[in-house]
């Protein structure tokens, strides 16, 4: 099976121009783009290969998709601009705006209950690593996330994605092959919570440091479904490298 890469360029660029200009540059097949809301119509404009994805969505959806939640953008609403997967649980939302694991559990339902393909993501703090809770803290996670699921309503293809915390933005990427071994550990949890049960088969990514100098070391292990890619995806050169990988 071919690989995915998704591009969350996170709060970023500034401007509608940059945006277009890396939309462009990354436009290929088995790339999903995750614009900041506030570009992702134009970028829909753009793409020809490349699949559009939304960094959050709201946990209410209400009928037609609108309701009175200030500041908030519901799933239907990103339906209707052609989006067609959601990240959802992202470490920074999690740990910088306080995201529970409860709140993660209700965006992963509206997001699944309107035909968004989601994108999990679990990871542990270095802090949580150190302390060797590193297991208990992806189950954790991931069996509450997908305690209200009901995948059975959409023929959904659900990606999860690990990216320990204390390896985004940093420049220090788990290795390849202990990434290896805790995506297998996700999929032998995610057998254990009979998700496969449903006819689904959950894609595993890696995120955290991902380049173009060592993407090829993850995704070379067939376990590995692709990489969520945050800085070098909105580094021009650096897109030209890493989509001749895939
Ligand atoms: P970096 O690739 O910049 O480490 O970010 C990873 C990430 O958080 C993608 O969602």
């Amino acid at each position: 099976m071919s690989k995915l890469l998704v591009f969350n360029w996170k709060m970023n660029p500034a401007t509608l121009e940059e945006a277009i200009s890396l939309a462009k540059a990354s436009d290929q097949e088995n790339i999903v783009i995750a614009p900041p809301f506030v570009f992702i119509e134009e970028v829909a404009k753009v793409l020809k290969k490349a699949r559009l994805g939304a960094q959050d969505v709201f946990w209410e959806n209400p009928p037609a998709g609108g309701g009175a939640f200030t500041g908030e953008v519901s799933a239907q609403e990103l339906k209707n601009l052609c989006v067609e997967y959601v990240i959802v649980g992202h470490s920074e939302r999690r740990h910088k705006l306080g995201e529970t694991d409860e709140i993660v559990a209700k965006k992963l339902k509206a997001a699944t209950d309107t035909g968004l393909v989601p994108i999990l993501c679990i990871g542990e703090t270095e802090e949580e690593k150190n302390a060797g809770k590193r297991e208990a803290v992806l189950e954790r996670q991931l069996k509450t996330a997908l305690s209200d699921l009901q995948l059975t309503t959409n023929n959904l293809q659900p990606f999860v994605a690990y990216e320990p915390v204390w390896a985004i933005g940093t420049g220090n990427p788990e290795t390849p092959e202990s990434a290896l071994a805790t995506i297998k550990f996700i999929k032998e949890l995610l057998k254990n919570f009979r998700i496969s049960d449903f006819g689904f088969r959950v894609s595993v990514l890696y995120g955290g440091s991902v380049n173009s100098q060592n993407l090829q070391d993850y995704i070379k292990y067939k376990e590995v479904d692709g990489a969520l890619v945050g800085g070098a995806s909105l580094q021009e050169e650096e897109i030209k490298k890493i989509i001749k990988l895939i």
